[in-house]
């Protein structure tokens, strides 16, 4: 079927675009001689995991438990939760997960650290820590110097192992400026290394420097203490990267495809897309895809408002179905259960979303 009788609202993903972003971020990684760790948070589809390990990522990232335990039951065993688990009901959800597959997560505390410990240990397994580094972000992660602390305590705690280090630059992206951007992951840089340093000055050692975010991984894999890369929007791409000059508009891997369901005045249009379909977490519209005159200005809940202007007053009419570039990719895929894999316009698979919603 032709992707234009798709029923919408629906994501459609250009799969040799797919293909070439996955590559191309795969072969960074072999050159700058790290690992690719590839965050699934992107897309959330096991299938796609598949290819990104098939064509060289070792091993994946995830945010939630609940992504890990939908990898791991399609036969994804290496997996590094980059965030804090805390509480017990997730952290037994864990010691499960770590029976079967190589398991990683991220802490911040030693409170979280002797509460991973207890459980790995009434379970008898063994569960991979990375310390988690502020470098510069101010969400998660100690300040550098308490970095040693923690990984003394993670050598004594019985059922954890100590595997690393994560400094995760996801604010050095944000700058429109290239200059801002690089200027920013070189001090996170430094805070994230720093943090290495300590912790081998005590005589602990550090197997992985794990860092990397899709605007800004160009500067820090360049560093030769980095041995792992953990991007995750690169799979797709998003008018958030476009607006910084990260990457053009061709490189965008999946579009939103939406109806024209009113077409009440001739500046007017809307669109059956609205914050459920695209979600709106960082206050920035979806943005037309090769359609002068077409802006998207308004949200309700599956309503997308179009401002019409000049020669499009005359050819937008309803029923059309137009493409659109989510400006935050991730929080737009969390929103539907499938994808539409699609090749020279025809839709050649659909593919489940299996990991969406998963929020704890
Ligand atoms: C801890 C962590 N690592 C990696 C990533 C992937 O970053 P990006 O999607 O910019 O490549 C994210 C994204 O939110 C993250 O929170």
């Amino acid at each position: 079927m032709n992707k234009l009788e798709i029923d919408t609202p629906a994501i459609i993903v250009d799969f040799d675009v797919m293909i070439r972003n996955i590559r191309e971020m795969a072969k960074l990684a072999k050159d700058r001689g790290v690992k690719l760790r590839a965050h699934i948070k992107t897309h959330k589809v096991p299938e796609i995991a598949k290819i990104q390990l098939e064509e060289g990522s070792r091993g994946i990232c995830v945010q939630k438990v609940g992504e890990a335990e939908v990898m791991a039951n399609e036969g994804i065993n290496d997996i590094f939760i980059t965030n804090e688990v805390v509480g017990d009901v997730k952290i037994k959800r864990l010691a499960r997960l770590a029976e079967k597959n190589k398991l990683f997560v991220a802490v911040d505390h030693p409170e979280n650290i002797k509460s991973l410990s207890r459980i790995m240990k009434e379970n008898g397994v063994e569960l991979g820590i990375y310390i988690d580094v502020d470098c510069g972000m101010h969400r998660t992660g100690v300040p550098s110097t308490e970095a040693p602390e923690l990984a003394e305590l993670i050598t004594r705690s019985e059922g954890l192992y100590l595997k690393g280090v994560m400094g995760y630059e996801g604010h050095a992206g944000a700058p429109l400026k290239k200059e801002e951007r690089q200027k920013l992951t070189e001090e996170a840089m430094k805070t994230t290394l720093e943090a290495v340093n300590l912790i081998k000055k005590a005589g602990i050692e550090v197997e992985e420097v794990s860092v990397g975010s899709t605007p800004t991984v160009w500067y820090s894999s360049s560093y030769q203490e980095v041995t792992e890369i953990q991007p995750g929007t690169y799979v797709f791409n998003d008018y958030y990267l476009v607006d910084r000059g990260v990457v053009t508009i061709e490189r965008c891997a999946l579009h939103v495809l939406a109806t024209v369901m009113s077409r009440a005045a001739p500046d007017r249009g809307v669109i059956d897309a609205g914050s459920k379909a695209f979600q709106l977490d960082m206050n920035k519209y979806p943005v037309a895809l090769g359609m002068e005159g077409v802006e998207v200005v308004k949200f309700s809940e599956e309503h997308g408002w179009l401002k019409i202007t000049g020669e499009a007053q005359n050819k937008i009419k309803l029923g059309d179905k137009l493409e659109f570039i989510p400006y935050h990719v991730c929080t737009c895929v969390n929103q539907f259960d499938t994808m539409y894999i699609i090749r020279n316009d025809k839709v050649e698979r659909e593919w489940q979303i299996k990991a969406r919603g998963k929020m704890v």
